[in-house]
């Protein structure tokens, strides 16, 4: 029995060894792959790819700015910054009408996701910009959560919703959102703010904030990369907002104490190593080294695809590819991005638990 024990001890140790050995080797394609990991920082409204912008504007008899998706692709190729990347957006995000439109738009993503071991999706929605186009509350979600059925039914994956107020729409027409969404707040996991970022921002949402917090509702904002006056925005969003979350985040790393204060206080940074339509010089290589210095700085840095109809379809694996072959990332190093995707998703603890385990088990056979 004695002996027994002694063999298992230095097999343990044996297979520890091999473990780290494996850990420490780069990453590939395949073990990316085969790594379930969370996205977490990606818009309902940017899955929509232009095929299927064209598609829906045929179904539904609406006029279309773009008659090709050739064209909708020119044009953010065009495009120089956020505020023209959203006009594109919401171009788009027009032809998407009716309740089996937003279960359609949002399964079709979904399905994509399966194959890259995408098991879980926290969705940002807009709802000021459907309600603005006299969309009722009630038909959106009612998509949505058709949506959410059908992806646990049919596909067996996961998708919760994070809500989102425009940076620049006023904070009376967030705070009427919110209230109205109040029948189905216990179906969703918190809100959210995209956008352009105006000067008035984060200030102008903290009533909204402290609102929806009060009700049970848990915060994240968007700090879009290398905006004007970006450190005190992500200060605001901390300490005004209260947010457990920074969506995109990388100018933390611009501030020794907040990185301090990030690290402090288990703020999550939903990092987007996006690629856009145009190659843009040097883009990817300042996001992928962020995520390599954020990993070395111990921060719970994730990686997340934004807008994939607009971003080339690129999903959470895609880039995780693309940061590995633009900064070398080891395997553990992709096994700490995926566990980073599930500690800071909003799970109950339970769930987070099952999912960390799928991590290390799929790491461990790799
Ligand atoms: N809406 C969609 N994507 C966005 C982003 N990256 N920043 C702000 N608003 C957005
Ligand atoms: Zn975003």
């Amino acid at each position: 029995m004695r002996r027994w024990r002694l063999a298992a001890r230095v097999c343990g140790a044996w297979l520890a060894a091999a473990g780290a050995l494996r850990a420490a080797e780069p990453a590939t394609k395949e073990f990316i792959w085969a790594i379930p990991k969370a996205e977490l920082h990606i818009h309902f409204e940017g899955t929509l790819e232009p095929e299927h912008y064209l598609e829906l504007a045929k179904r539904n008899a609406l006029p279309v700015r773009y008659a090709t998706a050739a064209a909708v692709r020119q044009r953010q190729r065009d495009g120089r910054d956020l505020k023209s990347f959203i006009e594109v957006y919401e171009e788009l995000l027009s032809v998407i009408r009716t309740e089996a439109d937003f279960r359609e738009v949002t399964l079709a993503h979904l399905r994509r996701t399966k194959a890259q071991q995408i098991v879980y999706t926290e969705m940002f929605f807009d709802p000021q910009m459907h309600t603005e186009r006299g969309i009722p509350l009630a038909t959106v979600f009612a998509g949505l959560l058709a949506a959410q059925a059908a992806a646990r039914d049919e596909l067996g994956v996961r998708v919760e919703y994070i809500m989102c107020f425009n940076r620049d729409r006023s904070a009376e027409s967030a705070l009427a959102i919110l209230e109205a969404s109040r029948p189905w707040h216990r179906r969703i996991l918190g809100v959210g703010l995209d956008n352009p970022e105006e000067k008035d921002f984060p200030r102008k949402f903290a009533g909204v904030f402290a609102r929806a917090r009060s009700l049970g509702l848990r915060a994240t904002s968007h700090c879009d990369v290398n905006q004007p006056n970006t450190l005190a925005h992500h200060w605001g969003c901390l300490d005004e907002l209260k947010v457990e979350r920074i969506d995109h985040g990388i100018n933390v790393l611009d501030d020794p104490a907040l990185i301090a204060a990030v690290k402090a206080r288990g703020i999550g940074l939903t990092v987007c190593p996006t690629l856009m339509e145009a190659e843009i010089p040097g883009r990817l290589e300042f996001r992928a080294k962020a995520v390599k210095q954020m990993l070395e700085l111990g921060l719970l840095v994730t990686i997340n695809s934004d807008d994939p109809g607009l971003m080339r379809g690129l999903l959470v694996g895609d880039l995780m590819l693309a940061v590995h072959q633009t900064v070398g990332l080891t395997k553990a190093e992709i096994v700490t991005l995926a566990e980073n995707s599930f500690r800071i998703a909003w799970l109950p603890e339970a769930e987070r638990a099952t999912y960390l385990a799928a991590v290390r088990a799929a790491a461990a056979i790799k």
